[in-house]
């Protein structure tokens, strides 16, 4: 089984439900607290053994590598003043050379599409995907677990979280088959089905491992339920030509796409930190007694 060791990372969506915010600077780069989004799918990836990262950009993502790049005035300044250790953090943001691609979207067709674009810089070797703005916070990378699954049974595999019956129309839901040891057979998978029509609950959570096999599949994949070329589409299609798995999450999952789930990743985040922790909780405990008060 060949090893997985690259990663792609669709960042060309519109970002229209972050707007103004997302209309100069690529969602991706939106931090919670200080890290920006992207970090954390990135060292996700790391942790997992991923070496290779291709980005997938589109309209207005130059900051992001930026971001990716040296900084070599701000690294300097900070040196002269003293502050050589924040200098040094920002060096171990960086990747070694080639290990970092960018291939252009142009225009927002839809993730399937975006992954597709990728087509040429994969080639005939299984990938990661990550949407770097559903953030997994984990002791051990679903990632990872993912990965084994992969190395056992090949094909398609996809990370998936049990979600409330009336948010099915926001995801991609698989029907379940046999489940062993935590390994779910993927029987059917459909894009965003309405409550009634949904096969179950369990939602793709923006972590897959694909077989290169689904680019010819993504080739003939036709605009789907939003308009889009789905990703989910192509998986399905897949179904019968390459074995198809899911896994279940074990992390805290916070859909940052989602100004709500965004938010509430700050909070959580703010309060795991041991310098701003007691402040944080005293601002929350602050307001709710206010809201209870008024
Ligand atoms: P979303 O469905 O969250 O879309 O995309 P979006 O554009 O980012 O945000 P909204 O809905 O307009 O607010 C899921 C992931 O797929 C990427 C996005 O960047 C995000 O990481 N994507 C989506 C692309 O790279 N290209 C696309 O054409 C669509």
């Amino acid at each position: 089984m060949t090893q997985v060791k690259t990663a792609v990372f669709p960042v060309a969506g519109l970002g229209t439900r972050f707007l103004p915010a997302t209309k100069a600077m690529p969602k991706v780069l939106l931090p919670i607290v200080d890290r920006p989004l992207i970090q954390y799918a990135v060292d996700e990836a790391a942790a997992a053994g991923i070496e290779n990262l291709v980005f997938v950009t589109g309209r207005g993502n130059s900051a992001l590598e930026d971001y990716f790049d040296v900084s070599f005035e701000l690294e300097a300044t900070l040196r002269a003043k003293g502050q050589s250790d924040i200098a040094a953090s920002l060096e171990g943001l960086r990747r070694g050379p080639g290990q970092i691609a960018y291939v252009r979207q142009i225009d927002p067709l839809g993730l399937g599409h975006a992954v597709w674009c990728a087509r040429n810089t994969i080639g005939d070797a299984p990938f990661a995907v990550l949407l770097a703005d559903e953030l997994i916070l984990s002791d051990v990378p679903d990632l990872t677990t993912m990965l084994e699954v992969h190395a056992e049974h090949g094909g398609n595999v996809v990370l998936v979280d049990e979600v409330a019956r009336s948010r099915t129309g926001s995801y991609g839901i698989i029907t379940p088959g046999e489940t062993h040891n935590g390994v779910i057979e993927v029987t059917d998978i459909v894009e965003k089905p309405n409550p009634e029509h949904a096969p179950s609950n369990l939602a793709v959570i923006g972590r897959y491992i694909l077989d290169p096999s689904i680019m010819a599949m993504l080739e003939t994949t036709e605009t789907g339920a939003g308009g889009e070329i789905e990703l989910t589409d192509a998986l399905l299609a897949s179904i019968g030509t390459v074995p198809f798995h899911a896994v279940r999450t074990t992390g805290d999952r916070f859909d940052c796409g989602s100004k709500t789930g965004f938010v509430d990743a700050t909070i959580h985040a703010a309060l795991g930190r041991s310098d701003m922790r007691s402040h944080v909780q005293g601002t929350i405990d602050r307001l709710a007694n206010h809201s209870t008060d008024s």
